[in-house]
């Protein structure tokens, strides 16, 4: 999910125009970095974990100076953040150096192929078994075009890619499979990144890479190859972006940008991990698996939006696993003394995988003995290292304060791990786990058909923007969404907002009910929607501002609401999912027309490092 910046040319100093444009990559989110550059003959590599500076200065006490380098800043998804993890990394007979953004989903089956052949391996990464195969290929093929091609057609996943060719400071490829790649060039100098912002300053002529095809630069030219190696035509395109505005593409702020790439991030989410008919969870072995699905207990730990993951999974786990699960905040539950046991499952959830209540937790519930299983976002992070196995979500840097496609990922990961083990359990047939599966596939495809209709969701959080107070219920798995929506409003907008089951309001939050309450009520297909129409009916008798999340099925009840969002149908297990992305635009929206900055709301941190 990171940044590469390469340059081959007469003219400018490699190492300056590869670091200068890695800084415009950072915001990105990143890890780690490095460089490669040709040096006399040599390709010297120099990469660090953390900052971009880090490696910056590594290179600066080098004194190189080359017109040809390669350049990276690492999300990690392979390989916990280290400096030998980093990019760029070198093939294991020293013929190629890569760098790469994207993950190779069949890695572990050509890492076995290859150490078949003898390569060994330097780092836990994905990338060199990507390059050591691209090494191996092109070794047993009569050109390097051939078994360049051949390689990335055997390789499934994402990638985009340049490759240097250590004994020839002449040449450089590159190509794409998912992951963008952008060219500029200029005057004989070729400038290759992630995004524009790199190539701007120096043209605004670039070429924007298709899927499936590969680059070749030699000398002051350069060809553009399909997989096929067929020859493709090079599709210039003048880009007017301003510098600052790259960084965020079209979107006015991080939160908007993440709210609206759900559909990627969750793609992304279940890239290796959901196919034809089959889930398959790298990250956590048979033997934890067992574990999972001959627990007494299971317990989820997490804090904020984290934990309303956590809720939101309670229901779906104790129904497929039949499993008793409790969910603890974090904070809580490392101060009470808890009682584990040896045969329970603690899974800890945490976009930033640094938050100090959950690490704590963490530590406490291994220390007691239980199998502890991390449902984290950053590769490498404190409580992933600290959880015995798990899965990261692969959504990408989070960069806004309010967590939402981060939200969505823990949903989808929770799931996941839910329909394996209930099906290995038997308590999914295998005609529903492949119906289970299907229904998963459709979900980025529902939230994008959402997505596409946010100017109707932001015209109804214009009719609640000037309120101080919101309510939020539902029933049932959404309840915890109902909590959630209710967390997003105010941490961005600052209108004070709380979640409810819908049948609770009655117990005394109805008594803050009157004309100026609005009252978001999600009631999409459910065995209980009758019951929430009733409670609906006695708001409205006191004359709340009622506004409903339905999906066709209950589109006959839309003359009950004052507004009213319409989701498309879903099996009401993945609701929350779906019901999840109106709430998060309706508090984005709010934020907005009250003049609020939405990424970094007042009071409030990214990652909650202190106790
Ligand atoms: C979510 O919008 C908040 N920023 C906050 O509640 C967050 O979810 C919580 O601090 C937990 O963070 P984590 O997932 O990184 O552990
Ligand atoms: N999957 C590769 C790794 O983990 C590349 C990650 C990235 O896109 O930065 O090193």
């Amino acid at each position: 999910m990171c940044g590469i910046v390469a340059y081959k040319g007469p003219k400018l100093n490699a190492g300056k125009v590869v670091f200068d444009g890695l800084k415009l990559l950072e915001y990105r989110g990143y890890d780690s970095s490095g460089i490669a550059i040709h040096n006399n003959g040599n390709v010297e590599v120099f990469k660090k974990k953390g900052k971009v500076k880090n490696s910056e200065k590594l290179f600066k006490n080098s004194k190189i100076s080359s017109n040809i380098a390669i350049g990276h800043t690492r999300w990690a998804t392979h390989g916990e953040p280290s400096d030998v993890n980093s990019h760029p990394i070198v093939s294991y007979n020293k013929k190629y150096t890569i760098v790469h953004n994207g993950i190779i989903e069949n890695y572990k089956e050509l890492k076995s192929l290859l150490e078949d052949e003898g390569y060994k391996f330097q780092t836990d990464t994905d990338t060199e078994v990507l390059v050591n195969f691209i090494e191996s290929c092109t070794s047993k093929s009569e050109d390097f075009a051939k078994g360049f091609s051949y390689a990335l057609s055997k390789v499934t996943g994402a990638f985009g890619i340049v490759l240097m060719v250590n004994n020839n400071p002449d040449i450089l490829y590159a190509a794409r499979k998912g992951s963008p790649l952008a060219i500029g060039q200029f005057n004989g100098n070729f400038i290759l990144a992630s995004d524009a912002s790199p190539i701007i300053k120096y043209t605004n002529k670039i070429i924007y890479l298709e899927n499936d095809t590969f680059l070749k630069i030699s000398g002051n030219s350069f060809k553009i190859f399909d997989f096929k190696l067929k020859s493709k035509n090079k599709n210039f395109i003048e880009v007017d972006l301003e510098l600052q505005k790259v960084e965020l593409g079209k979107y006015d702020s991080y939160m908007l940008k993440e709210i609206m790439e759900q559909p990627n991030s969750l793609t992304q989410t279940m890239l290796g991990r959901v196919k034809d008919n089959d889930i398959t969870l790298g990250g956590i072995t048979d033997e934890n698996g067992n574990n999972l699905i001959e627990a007494k207990r299971i317990i989820i730990v997490g804090c904020g939006t984290s934990w309303h993951a956590a809720l939101t999974a309670e229901y779906f786990l104790e129904k497929y696993l039949k499993i008793p699960v409790e969910v603890e905040y974090a904070s809580e539950f490392r101060y009470r003394e808890p009682i584990i046991y040896k045969d329970d499952v603690v899974f800890v959830i945490s976009q930033s995988g640094e938050t100090a209540d959950t690490l704590e937790a963490t530590k406490i519930a291994k220390k007691k003995g239980a199998v502890v299983l991390g449902i984290v976002n950053a590769v490498g992070s404190s409580i992933a290292r600290e959880t015995d196995e798990g899965c990261y979500l692969h959504a990408g840097p989070e960069i806004g304060v309010a967590s939402t496609k981060a939200f969505t990922s823990q949903l989808l990961v929770l799931f996941m791990i839910g329909i394996k083990a209930g099906y290995l359990k038997r308590h999914i047939s295998e005609s529903k786990y492949y119906k289970m599966i299907n229904q998963l596939k459709e979900i980025p495809s529902k939230v994008d058909e959402i997505i596409r209709e946010s100017s109707l969701i932001e015209k109804v959080a214009k009719k609640i923007y000037k309120k101080d107070h919101c309510l939020f219920m539902s029933r049932g798995n959404n309840f915890p969404v109902a909590l959630e929506g209710a967390l997003k409003l105010k941490e961005i907008s600052y209108i004070h907002a709380e979640g409810y089951p819908a049948a609770e309001l009655k117990h005394g939050p109805i008594a803050l009910i009157d004309k100026n309450m609005p009252v978001v009520v999600i009631c999409t297909k459910s065995d209980e929607y009758e019951k929430i129409l009733s409670n609906v009916m006695e708001i409205k008798a006191r004359k709340a501002i009622v506004i409903g999340v339905l999906d066709p099925k209950n589109f006959h009840m839309k003359k009950h609401f004052d507004h009213y969002i319409e989701v498309p149908d879903t099996s009401k297990d993945f609701s929350p999912i779906i019901n999840q992305i109106p709430l998060q635009l309706i508090a984005y929206y709010c934020a907005i027309y009250r003049g609020c900055d939405v990424d970094m709301p007042r009071n409030l941190a990214k990652s909650v490092t202190v106790e």
